[in-house]
């Protein structure tokens, strides 16, 4: 699988030959000004909660690409009165068979409103099964004992975890979460972004190694191979 970071949370991951995009917010991120938001490629798009640094390239790209946007019941509402309707809704311990593999939605802690105040459901995180491979990717989530399910009955070959702190889990809880999960290859996310989430790279990916696992930290616009 090639995984390509486009910065914060965006992830595009290509499965059996399609581009799946993760909580695409681009334009607005300082820090991917160099990233041109009109070639990132969508065959679907996975929305794990309505805030506005998820979501922000969302509608521009669904109607650029004509992806099928995975999101929960509430966004897809949302969505269809801007004009997207080829949405797939699911909720969370939903799973569906696509044509690249399994989508199961899993439980996010964190709150999801949308940025008109609309609604957006509960937040989700997500894990994907393929021929390719399985990962899961968290969303915003506070750690939650609720990962041991994944740990228990799934299998993960790596996970996309935010480690930022303050409106998610930090590096610590995310080692931890790692260890819920029983994944010791993870990607990390939602960092740097803002004032309130920077962090420190060395000290995250140390952390990590003393605890037996790897953390990957992506430059952004880099592709790297899983
Ligand atoms: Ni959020
Ligand atoms: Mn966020």
């Amino acid at each position: 699988m090639n995984i390509t970071y486009y910065g914060h949370s965006c992830f595009g991951v290509e499965v059996n030959g399609k581009h799946l995009l993760f909580d695409p917010f681009i334009t607005p991120n300082e820090l991917a000004k160099h990233i041109d938001v009109n070639s990132v490629k969508a065959d679907y798009i996975l929305v794990s909660h309505g805030h506005q640094d998820h979501i922000a390239d969302l509608v521009s790209i669904a109607k650029r690409t004509n992806a099928k946007v995975i999101c929960s019941f509430e966004i897809s509402v949302w969505l269809s009165k801007q004009g997207i309707t080829n949405t797939h809704p699911m909720n969370i311990g939903g799973k569906w068979k696509f044509d690249f593999g399994n989508v199961k939605c899993v439980i996010a802690i964190h709150s999801a409103g949308l940025p008109d105040g609309s609604d957006g459901g509960m937040p989700m995180g997500f894990v994907v099964e393929s021929t390719d491979g399985n990962f899961y990717y968290a969303g915003d989530t506070a750690l939650t004992y609720d990962m041991k399910l994944i740990g228990d009955y799934r299998n993960v070959d790596f996970a996309f975890l935010p480690i930022g702190d303050n409106f998610t889990m930090g590096m610590d809880n995310a080692i931890i979460a790692a260890g819920f999960i029983k994944c010791r290859n993870i990607i990390g996310m939602h960092y740097d972004t803002f004032g309130l989430i920077k962090i420190d790279h060395e000290l995250a990916k140390k952390k990590f190694t003393n605890a037996g696992n790897t953390l990957t930290l992506f430059d952004i616009g880099e592709t790297k191979k899983y």
